[in-house]
């Protein structure tokens, strides 16, 4: 990778810090570290960490006798991960190639990253390699979007604005709301016992132009699809009509964002 193509992908990941984090995953953390139930002095891997939210939770966890390791592809993502927590151990790879030996960790989480691998059932077999038996697993997956109908609205002005293959790209992290099949992957991979939770976040972002012009700008050249500035213009003008019931008394558009958690245990 050459150097442009690496700072962009810290621009990239920067702005994913600066907007996604506060407004969407970083209330999970908590929740997914408690269903991992990690205890003081534990060895925790998180993969698809991206800027690292739920490592460093996990950090905070285990406390200084334990140790914690940030997977993610994007070296962007990892870059930024490194500048926030410079003593997590952050490394690049693939979640279907997790490198490192069996029973390696007491603990696998992940959150919000599950939907974008390429072969998600040899990703969590990879996990479920790298526990000690009886160590824990908690992955965070979004509900679907019809369950998250700020997202819907969102996608149904995409398509009629962009196409579909922009709103493609924003149904993309909604894949893997269906609950049963989500369980069937986890006991396909041979976890123990999976059981999932269902809780309801709330998202927040400053306008419903930040809201948008995030996923724009930040979250669908990720998914490969770069819109003229014209075509920006225009879903941002429609927005706020699109968008203008989830905007608070304060100005903040405010919705309920549902997740799953899976938890389970290696036999
Ligand atoms: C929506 S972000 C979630 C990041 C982080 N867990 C959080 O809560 O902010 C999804 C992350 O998955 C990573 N990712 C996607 N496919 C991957 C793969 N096959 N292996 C490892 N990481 C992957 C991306 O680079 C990105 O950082």
């Amino acid at each position: 990778m050459n150097d442009s193509t690496l700072q962009a992908q810290i621009d990239a990941a920067t702005a994913y810090q600066e907007f996604f984090v506060p407004a969407l995953f970083q209330e999970w953390a908590p929740w997914v570290v408690a269903a991992a139930n990690l205890q003081p002095g534990q060895r925790v891997l998180d993969v698809a960490c991206g800027t690292g939210v739920l490592a460093r939770v996990a950090a905070a966890c285990v406390g200084a006798g334990g140790a914690v390791c940030g997977l993610d592809a994007n070296p962007g993502m990892l870059a930024v991960a490194a500048r926030l927590a410079p003593d997590i151990d952050w490394r690049e790879g693939m979640a279907e190639a997790l490198p490192y030996p069996d029973q390696t960790f007491d603990a696998v989480v992940s959150q919000f990253g599950l939907m974008f691998f390429g072969d998600r059932l040899q990703a969590v077999r990879e996990m479920l390699r790298v526990l000690v038996p009886g160590g824990r697993l908690a992955v965070a997956v979004w509900d679907s979007l019809e369950h998250t109908p700020a997202y819907a609205d969102e996608v149904a002005l995409l398509a009629r604005l962009a196409g579909e293959e922009a709103a493609d790209a924003l149904r993309a992290p909604f894949v893997l709301g269906d609950k049963q099949a989500l369980k069937a992957l986890f006991v396909t991979a041979g976890a123990d016992s999976p059981s999932i939770t269902s809780h309801t976040g709330t998202a927040r972002f400053p306008s419903i132009r930040a809201m948008v012009e995030a996923d724009l700008r930040g979250w669908l050249p990720v998914m490969g699809v770069n819109l003229d500035e014209q075509v920006i213009a225009h879903i941002l003008a429609e927005a706020e009509q699109a968008l203008g019931r989830y905007v608070t008394a304060a100005g903040e558009v405010v919705f309920a964002s549902p997740a799953h958690i899976v938890r389970a245990a290696k036999a």
